[in-house]
């Protein structure tokens, strides 16, 4: 097939407009994939990612006072976390945000916290031995 060069040139142009709308289609795809795997990601937090619980743990500060590992921290009395199951640190935010465990320090930590803000950190702390 022989084709002379202004043949080829506009056949060029036609496909740089379809590959860009393509390009388009597929970011808007993508866009809606992110969205879906985001909201997945907030409904099943049993399941946060590593990075999720860093930021969080690192965004309310608990790290001051129970350490990076939640190895615990003598010197502000925050008690060791390490070793405890999510089960069992989620439970024990829990009663410091509704008041069934008293102590004026975690009730402010817990205050604002939501279930599953709750759930990640326990997650994180509960990776420690
Ligand atoms: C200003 C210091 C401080 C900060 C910041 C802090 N805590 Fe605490 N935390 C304490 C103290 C003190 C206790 C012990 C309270 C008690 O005697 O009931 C405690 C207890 C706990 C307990 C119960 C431990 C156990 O075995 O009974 C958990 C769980 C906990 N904190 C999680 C967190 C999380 C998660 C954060 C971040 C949102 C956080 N704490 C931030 C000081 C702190």
């Amino acid at each position: 097939m022989t084709r002379s060069p202004q043949q080829k040139h506009q056949k060029h142009q036609g496909n740089v407009q379809i590959a860009g709308s393509r390009v388009l289609l597929w970011i808007a795809l993508g866009m809606a994939l992110t969205a879906c795997t985001k909201s997945t990601e907030q409904s099943d937090t049993k399941q946060s990612t590593k990075e999720q619980q860093q930021k969080l743990v690192q965004m309310r500060g608990c790290a001051s006072c129970h350490g990076v590992k939640g190895q615990g921290n003598l010197s502000m009395k925050g008690p060791k976390l390490a070793g405890q199951s999510q089960e069992a640190l989620a439970q024990k935010l829990k009663a410091y945000r509704s008041g069934e465990i008293k102590n004026p320090t975690m009730a402010i930590m817990a205050y604002n916290l939501t279930d599953e803000e709750v759930d990640v950190l326990a997650a994180y702390f509960s990776q420690f031995p």
